[in-house]
């Protein structure tokens, strides 16, 4: 599975991607006006170049506009910041179109707010590259967003879309667990929950017996 964070905050993707473990980057408008919040100055076409440049692998920003020929002219210039973006387009009937053109025009498309899996479904038939299924938006509501990935992947399974389930929304370390086990292809994560990933108390109590035991034999 492959491990993108989810984030626009420049100092999180550094620390995440000096641990050689990360695949790529999701924003959006929310996380972009919060690293611009954090930074006090930026526009969000600065911030996404810069992420572009630290991480080689996707990157996705969200188109703004709601109609068709706004998100299609949106996407093209996304894309030209660029060769590794991923447009993130919304789930709409707009979004769908705007999917089907620009992956036409070889523009990666990564259809977000996927919250049920024949959503995902039309995604895929319209050429994303990857389907987003919000996994803790869901869990928010009391609806298994879990679920949803498992139909996603089973519905995939039975054709050949070349399309990928990228779990985002997600939000604890079990939410990481429960998607490689269903055979996502991409996980997004936030950078607090990497770090979570990472620590185990027997872990660090077992590498404190170690230290402690090999101080009583060597000077
Ligand atoms: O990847 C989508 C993500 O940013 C949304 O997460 O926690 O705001 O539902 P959250």
């Amino acid at each position: 599975m492959k491990l993108f964070i989810d984030t626009a905050n420049t100092e999180e993707i550094r620390a995440a991607a000096a641990l050689g473990l990360l695949d790529g980057v999701t924003t959006n408008p929310s996380l972009l006006a919060k690293e611009i919040e954090r930074r006090g100055r930026g526009r969000q076409e600065e911030i996404f170049a810069e992420i572009c440049e630290i991480v080689p692998g996707p990157v996705s920003a969200e188109v703004l506009a709601a109609d068709y020929e706004g998100m299609v002219r949106e996407g093209r210039e996304i894309a030209g910041i660029a060769s590794n973006v991923v447009v993130k387009c919304p789930l709409t009937e707009a979004g769908l179109r705007a999917t089907r053109t620009l992956s036409e025009e070889d523009i990666a498309v990564n259809v977000t707010l996927i919250f049920q899996p024949i959503q995902a479904l039309l995604a895929a038939k319209a050429g994303a590259a990857f389907v987003s299924p919000f996994v803790g938006r869901l869990d928010d509501i009391s609806a298994p967003g879990m679920s949803m990935v498992a139909d996603i992947v089973e519905v995939f399974g039975n054709y050949s879309f070349a399309t990928e389930v990228l779990v985002a929304s997600v939000r604890n370390p079990v939410h990481v667990l429960d998607a490689a086990r269903l055979g996502a292809d991409v996980a997004t994560i936030p950078y607090g929950v990497i770090k979570q990933l990472l620590h185990h108390p027997l872990t660090t109590i077992g590498i404190e017996r170690f230290t402690a035991d090999a101080k009583k034999y060597t000077g």
